[in-house]
């Protein structure tokens, strides 16, 4: 497993999504993938699966303090009467004083975030976060948080070899902000490519694992594949033995130029 350091603190790089995994699912497999050596679990209260996931940790025996445990705030919650509850009551749920990482799950459609990004701050203050970040947000929301001077560590985003996302990723490198890579796999969508294919018959290694690996191997990117199947949390894993060399990377690079497109459902935010 590697790790990128924020602000002095190691994080691991790959970590467990848990969209659409729910009840006895949901904790059944972070359990295995804690077993297993994962370190990072992403929730959400959105996902409605907060309580699964920390009966997961729980019956892992792994010490709470060795998981880097995040989760996010849905957009109906950041009215500034109910941030903070909101977070409450995810705490709760997950049966923790804190989290690792706590999110703005999606920046929201009519209140500006100048209104709601202090409650954040405040969550971290008191310390209900160890860190705080967004997702979602365009370059020029970015922009707008920084210059609140909160100190997020972090944009969650759309991020596999099919989409091009170099413009954001450029300018969080730039700002020091790592991306969270979601949907790694574009939901299942990048094991059927045959470049991803042969590559891995290169390296023997599954498309699903060159994918991730290609994320990972870029600077200051993390990312969070889902899995519900305890054999593709083991392979989703074992993406640390080997390195795709200069000319690969370019290679999978280049597949987002032949029409790669957004996965995800949601569609909130203006990504001009
Ligand atoms: N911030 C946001 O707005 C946002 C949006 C979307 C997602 N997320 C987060 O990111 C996580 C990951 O994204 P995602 O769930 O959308 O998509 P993903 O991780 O790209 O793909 C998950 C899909 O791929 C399958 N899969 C996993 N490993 C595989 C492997 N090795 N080989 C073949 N198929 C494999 C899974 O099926 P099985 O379960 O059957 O293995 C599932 O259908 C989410 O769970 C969530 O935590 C955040």
């Amino acid at each position: 497993m590697t790790h990128l350091t924020i602000q002095g603190t190691p994080i691991p790089a790959l970590g467990l999504g848990t969209y659409q995994a729910r009840g006895s699912t949901a904790a059944g497999i972070v359990r295995q993938a804690l077993e297993m050596g994962y370190r990072h679990i992403d929730t959400a209260q959105f996902y409605a699966n907060e309580e699964a996931v920390g009966r997961g940790i729980r019956e892992s025996g792994v010490g709470r303090e060795e998981v880097f445990l995040a989760t996010k705030v849905w957009p109906s919650n950041l009215d500034k009467r109910r941030f903070l509850p909101s977070v409450e009551e995810s705490l709760r749920k997950l049966q923790t004083e804190y989290v690792d990482l706590l999110l703005i799950h999606w920046p929201h459609a009519t209140l500006p975030l100048e209104s709601y990004l202090p409650e954040l701050g405040k969550a971290r203050e008191q310390g209900k976060a160890r860190f705080i970040g967004v997702s979602n947000f365009n370059i020029n929301q970015l922009e707008r948080t920084l210059k609140t001077g909160l100190p997020i560590i972090t944009n969650q985003v759309e991020y596999h070899p099919l989409l091009d996302q170099s413009r954001l990723q450029g300018w969080m490198q730039e700002h020091g902000l790592a991306l969270t890579a979601y949907s790694p796999l574009a939901q299942g969508k990048a094991v059927g490519n045959p470049l991803l294919q042969s590559v891995g018959k290169k390296y023997g290694k599954s498309a699903a694992q060159i994918a991730l690996r290609w994320i990972l191997q870029q600077e200051q990117a993390m990312a969070i594949p889902k899995t519900s199947n305890p054999e593709r949390l083991k392979e989703n894993m074992e993406v640390f033995d080997f390195e795709l060399s200069e000319e690969d990377m370019a290679r999978i690079g280049e597949l987002s130029s032949q029409g790669g497109r957004r996965v995800s459902a949601f569609h909130g935010a203006d990504w001009d």
